[in-house]
């Protein structure tokens, strides 16, 4: 039995379509006017919480960025689950020829207690199929369902919670035939596996159901020491999807196909924050993508533009920590920004991406999150954003960051993993 980095231990290793909307009656009451947003003061990121100011790397390794994460644990996210689990894999399936013989595909199921009847994870995994040695991958997790992934009836469709869609017939929360597929247009998989990478990805649910039931549910709720009532830093469900993340990197820590020194994280939308907490709370992340993250994500939020805190909480209350309410209306009083979460990636290569059309999500407040985590970058002798003005549409940026801002909706496109691609290319070859 293997004892991994996390302290767990494995055992053998063999559309929401509409989910993007913005909520009705809430949309026209947010700021979209730039000359409106309130003057801020960034908190900043080179300082401990002392006083001291933060001038060698070692520095930021040994101190600040502790501190950093204690930050986020205490006003943002919440801590993310602790308790003791053993991880066990079974392989459910494996193709060779997946993907027009592209891909070797398999479906890994991962338990996360000793017992079956507990709560597992399912793994999707594609690798190339003609590259010899281990690949780098891509992890994130996807919204529907590992059969949403890609249409092909042999994929195991997920049994777990999902969100009713009359589009995809989808009633009591059980997944249907017609979700098969109804995500693939957002994983470019053949421009991915053509270039020598792999991508594991994990229906989101699994972890932790997406709705609010004052934490009740999911796996942070299993893993609670105590059933007393909450704490104010206990972790909502972000922290349990990180959690869950992170528990995949373990498992492919034991892959024979996947490099898990080369994997990038990465995320779209609410799991857009997630691979951005991911990649701050496990640093055996090699690289953080974040596309389309707005609030609680990339975005400042002391810029309150487009969706703020108090909106974010008030729609999904079970995505942050209890302490996070306090910022409602209120985010001038809140002792960090989304830079320094960003920032927490530092020295690995982090990726925003923006669309121009997803002004709910704030691109410029997304784009200034990035350039203000520069510092940190730079203190390790990276090259950060070149400037705080923002590049033309369809121009991104690749230094030790990477972003851009492309023409279209909230949602992953091609052009996005086509950018993506070249930034691994850059970082992870
Ligand atoms: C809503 C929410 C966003 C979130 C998005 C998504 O629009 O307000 O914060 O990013 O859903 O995850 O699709």
């Amino acid at each position: 039995m293997a004892q991994l980095a996390s302290g767990v231990s494995v055992a053998g290793l063999a559309l929401l379509t509409s989910l993007t909307c913005v909520p009705a009656g809430i949309a026209q009451e947010a700021n979209y006017d730039e000359s409106r947003v309130p003057k801020f003061v960034l908190p900043d990121l080179l300082q401990t919480e002392s006083g001291q100011p933060v001038t060698t790397p070692e520095h930021w390794v040994g101190q600040r960025r502790a501190e950093v994460v204690r930050l986020f644990e205490q006003h943002v996210f919440g801590r993310l689950p602790t308790g003791d689990v053993m991880l066990r894999t079974q392989l459910r399936s494996s193709v060779p020829d997946a993907l027009q013989g592209l891909a070797h595909r398999r479906e890994v199921t991962v338990y996360l207690t000793p017992d079956d009847a507990g709560p597992k994870m399912e793994l999707l995994i594609y690798t190339p199929r003609d590259v010899k040695g281990k690949v780098p991958a891509f992890l994130g997790l996807n919204f529907n369902g590992n059969q949403a992934v890609e249409a092909d009836p042999r994929l195991h469709m997920t049994e777990s919670w999902v969100r009713n869609n009359k589009e995809l017939g989808i009633e009591n929360n059980r997944a249907t035939e017609a979700t098969r597929g109804s995500e693939a247009d957002r994983w470019d998989l053949e421009r991915i596996i053509k270039a020598g990478y792999g991508l594991v990805t994990i229906y989101y649910g699994d972890i932790d159901p997406d709705f609010d039931d004052g934490f009740q549910n999911g796996i942070h709720a299993i893993l609670r020491k105590t059933a007393a009532e909450r704490e104010g830093d206990e972790g909502g469900s972000i922290s349990a999807w990180a959690w869950g993340l992170s528990r995949a990197l373990d498992v492919l820590q034991t892959d024979s196909e996947i490099d898990a020194s080369r994997v990038a994280v990465f995320g779209h939308s609410r799991l857009g924050k997630t691979s951005l907490w991911a990649g701050a709370t496990d640093e055996r992340f090699a690289m953080v993508i974040s596309n389309n993250s707005g609030c609680g994500g990339a975005a400042l939020s002391k810029r309150a533009f487009g969706e703020t805190v108090g909106r974010i909480n008030r729609v999904f209350p079970h995505w942050f920590c209890v302490n996070h309410r306090k910022y409602n209306e209120n985010e001038q009083a809140l002792p960090l920004d989304h830079h320094m979460l960003i920032a927490l990636a530092a020295p690995r290569p982090v990726y925003v991406a923006s669309a121009v059309e997803d002004e709910w999500a704030d691109p410029r407040g997304e784009f200034l999150g990035l350039y203000h985590a520069g510092p940190v970058y730079s203190l390790f002798g990276l090259k950060p954003l070149p400037s705080d003005v923002m590049p033309e549409l369809n121009q991104p940026i690749m230094t030790d960051v990477g972003y851009h801002i492309r023409s279209g909706k909230h949602d992953v496109t091609d052009y996005d993993w086509e950018q993506f691609l070249k930034f691994a290319d850059k970082h992870l070859r």
